[in-house]
């Protein structure tokens, strides 16, 4: 256990006071990105130096480099977000920063970033999980939102239904077994040569494409499970492309809706399935793939019919930002937590659980 509860309660409200600001750091993958946020709900800054460039002409995210490019970059990024708030080093009143999970060289930047800001500020540090950040994202934007709740988690790393017991306490009721959906995006996009990141360029191409073009699996479809499963979509798309005896734009445009009209289907589902069984209303969207207009569209209906509310971020807090981190961090810092100088990168680290008695159970 990394995080550890100060001796002293500290009063809650302040940190949800606009004088209070949080410095956050992201660097669990392709993008630098810190952010400066007030009171928890005030973006004063979100500055995000995304990697794109460097990695797509290798198709995919190169660690060693990610982690050389972090190291650069971090140093001007966290001066750009102190710039654009108006804020300087001493006004900043706590740091929050994704220690996991994430490709470790690339998190240590920002772990060993947030330790040296910390002690040299003399300010208190916490580390977050990357999709608490995601999933913070939304009240980050809706102050009002409380917990319970359930949240689609939908990335390039993760495909998670997660119920939200109270704030920090988390049940992973359903997962992906396979890949990702986002790494499902990346992996078709890469089939039919639409370049890194898939999930943009795929749902640029199936705007133009028919939906029910060609037949694509749903996985685990009608089974008493919240899991998901990807893989088979990819061998799918595969396959087709194989068989397919011309490649014109529009077989491209099709193949890309009838895969996004499967995923989009699935994740719908599951999280309809899911409100049922838990008897949630408030379920919330994020990650990544949640920038995604079809999967919005749909789940927003899906939802609504159930009789529910969905909340999702704008598109820009979709996908990895400290300004969630940041958020997130806050939660925390005001219910007392603060992280010791122990805290490492931890690549493959699991969401805080809720205690078994009180999560839901599924
Ligand atoms: O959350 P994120 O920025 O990084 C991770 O934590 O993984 O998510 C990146 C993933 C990539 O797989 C990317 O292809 C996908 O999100 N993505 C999308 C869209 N925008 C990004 N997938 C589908 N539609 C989009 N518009
Ligand atoms: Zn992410």
């Amino acid at each position: 256990m990394q995080n550890s509860w100060a001796g002293g309660a500290p009063d809650p409200g302040q940190y949800f006071d606009s004088g209070f600001l949080c410095l956050g750091l992201e660097t669990s993958c392709d993008e630098t990105s810190a952010a400066v946020v007030a009171g928890a709900h005030q973006i004063r800054s979100n500055v995000i130096s995304s990697q794109i460039a460097v990695h797509q002409r290798f198709g995919g995210v190169v660690p060693e480099i990610a982690a050389r490019r972090h190291l650069e970059r971090i140093v001007p990024v966290v001066e750009q977000a102190l710039q654009e708030a108006h804020a300087s080093l001493d006004q900043i009143g706590g740091i929050a920063v994704s220690y996991g999970p994430g490709l470790v060289g690339a998190l240590l930047v920002g772990v060993s970033a947030a330790k040296g800001l910390a002690l040299a500020l003399g300010k208190p540090f916490i580390g977050v999980h990357h999709v608490e950040g995601h999933i913070y994202a939304n009240f980050l934007v809706h102050p009002e939102l409380e917990p319970p709740a359930l949240c689609l988690t939908v990335s390039g790393g993760h495909t998670d239904l997660v119920y939200i017991r109270a704030h920090g306490e988390f049940r992973v009721v359903g997962r992906t077994r396979d890949d990702a959906a986002g790494e499902a995006f990346d992996k078709v996009a890469r089939l039919l040569g639409l370049g890194y990141p898939g999930g943009p360029a795929v749902e640029a191409q199936a705007r133009q494409g028919d939906p029910q073009a060609y037949p694509m699996p749903r996985a685990l479809a009608g089974e008493d499970t919240l899991d998901f499963s990807f893989s088979g979509l990819k061998t799918a798309v595969a396959r087709l492309i194989q068989e397919l005896p011309d490649r014109n734009p529009r077989t491209l445009s099709n193949l890309c809706a009838s895969f996004q009209a499967a995923v989009v289907d699935v994740l719908v589902s599951r999280t309809v399935q899911a409100m049922k069984k838990l008897g949630v209303r408030t379920v919330l969207l994020s990650g990544g793939v949640a920038a995604n207009g079809e999967l919005r569209r749909r789940l927003e209906e899906a939802v609504r019919q159930q009789g529910g509310r969905l909340y999702m971020p704008p598109a820009i807090l979709c996908t990895d930002n400290a300004a969630m981190v940041a958020c997130a961090g806050t939660y925390r810092l005001a219910r007392g937590e603060r992280s010791g100088w122990d805290l490492n990168a931890v690549p493959s680290l699991a969401l805080p659980e809720a205690p078994a008695a009180s999560g839901a159970s599924a």
